[in-house]
């Protein structure tokens, strides 16, 4: 099929507006179309609209009265990995800390022992797992991170298998300065140096994103600033894991370093939020973390609406603190302990994680030009997505055009 016209979609959201990601009260407002139109042509967008004449030889998607819409773009994900980490979640479900665990030799490190313990094939098999769930969830778009490897080869391997993924789409980010691996502990200053000086060059042949996971025990704000400051002269756009654990004034590091997003946030206080706003930083929220970790604080998502920043929600899925792949999951999270709308939550999982990745152009929402990525959902209204939870409601997937579930 490479002309051909969705129709009979009981709602198509289309979340048409301006080119730019939506902040406010524009993130409530979806441009939903009452049993609306879509037309693609060779994998691209040429309609969405309300019903209208359709040419006798362009054949027919029959959405069957359901829900259609754009594919969730997850914005932060950590889709390659060996083995899982059920064991840890066993000991925090009898009250050990995700902390302790780590301080234990746990935690990032023993998926970085299992990661570099696997071959690119091995853990592209299990990338090939993760993909089917990402798409049963109705993702068509991840950020997907290195970040278990943490030597030049381990790094570069995790990187070719995010290449190999499909039929979803993987933007790429090295995430080299995820943790301290075991064989330099107690010797931060040359892993960072070997960080800069010889992962940032090759990583950048295999991606043009570069994240880091800022905490006072792991990279602090200094040696986090000298990091991220060579990934930017290398042409590196900057992605970071802050104030998850505490207030380390990671938000200010990022406003000051002009990251694209600031990730987790669960501890960012007013004057971080302050900051990101004056320099154009899109929050990227988590809350999938927050409630695995058994944790308590979620971010306050509707003091940074308020404040005007463009909300990003992303499942953050990897094997310990988040192992999630469901962007619905996110949505309930986001209206039940963050108090964000069903639809403010779809805006920040679509339009505006697609502008966190610069894809704003291409996907995020339906509209003429963009990729006809797009979900058909066993519902009619969208506030179903986020209300049902633990359902996977995503009956059909299309990226490019091309059915893929
Ligand atoms: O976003 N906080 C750092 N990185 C991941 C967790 C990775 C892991 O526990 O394996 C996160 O929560
Ligand atoms: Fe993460």
């Amino acid at each position: 099929m490479s002309t051909f016209a969705v129709v009979n979609c009981a709602a198509l959201v289309t979340l048409a507006g301006p080119a730019r990601p939506r902040v406010g009260a524009e993130m409530r407002e979806l441009g939903v179309i009452r049993e609306g139109v879509m037309m693609v042509r060779d994998g691209l967008i040429t309609y969405a609209g309300p019903r209208c004449e359709i040419d006798s030889d362009v054949e027919i998607l029959d959405a069957g009265n359901r829900l259609v819409m754009p594919g969730f773009v997850d914005a932060h994900t950590h889709p390659v990995f060996a083995g899982n980490r059920a064991d840890e979640f066993e000991k925090r479900s009898s009250g050990v800390t995700y902390q302790e665990i780590s301080a234990a030799g746990g935690g990032i490190r023993s998926t970085v022992r299992k990661t570099r313990a696997a071959t690119e094939d091995e853990l592209f098999a299990a990338a090939a797992r993760y993909t089917q769930w990402f798409l049963g969830g109705g993702t068509t778009t991840i950020e997907a991170k290195s970040g278990y490897g943490l030597t030049l080869d381990d790094e570069m391997k995790m990187l070719r298998v995010i290449h190999r993924m499909g039929p979803l789409r993987a933007v790429p980010t090295f995430l080299g300065a995820h943790e301290v691996p075991d064989e330099y502990r107690g010797r931060r200053e040359e892993y960072i140096h070997l960080v800069i000086h010889e992962m940032l060059p090759e990583a950048r042949k295999l991606a043009g994103l570069c994240d880091i996971f800022v905490e006072p025990h792991v990279f602090p704000v200094p040696d986090a600033r000298r990091i991220l400051l060579a990934a930017k002269e290398h042409g590196f756009k900057l992605r970071m894991h802050v104030d998850q654990l505490q207030n380390s004034g990671g938000a200010q590091l990022a406003a000051e370093l002009g990251a694209v997003t600031a990730d987790h946030l669960e501890h960012t206080d007013a004057a971080g939020i302050e900051a990101m706003r004056e320099a154009g930083v899109q929050p990227v929220l988590l809350p999938g973390s927050v409630y695995a970790l058994g944790l308590k604080k979620y971010p306050d998502a509707r003091a940074m609406m308020e404040a005007g920043l463009a909300v990003v929600l992303a499942t953050d899925f990897n094997p310990g603190s988040s192992p999630t792949p469901s962007m619905p999951m996110i949505l309930s999270l986001a209206s039940t302990q963050m108090k964000m709308t069903p639809a403010e939550s779809i805006t920040g999982a679509t339009i505006n994680a697609a502008y966190s990745l610069g894809l704003g152009g291409e996907i995020g929402s339906l509209e003429p030009g963009k990729r006809a990525d797009f979900v058909i959902h066993d519902c009619t209204d969208y506030r179903e997505l986020a209300y049902f939870f633990g359902v996977q409601s995503a009956q059909a997937v299309y990226i490019g055009g091309v059915h893929v579930k």
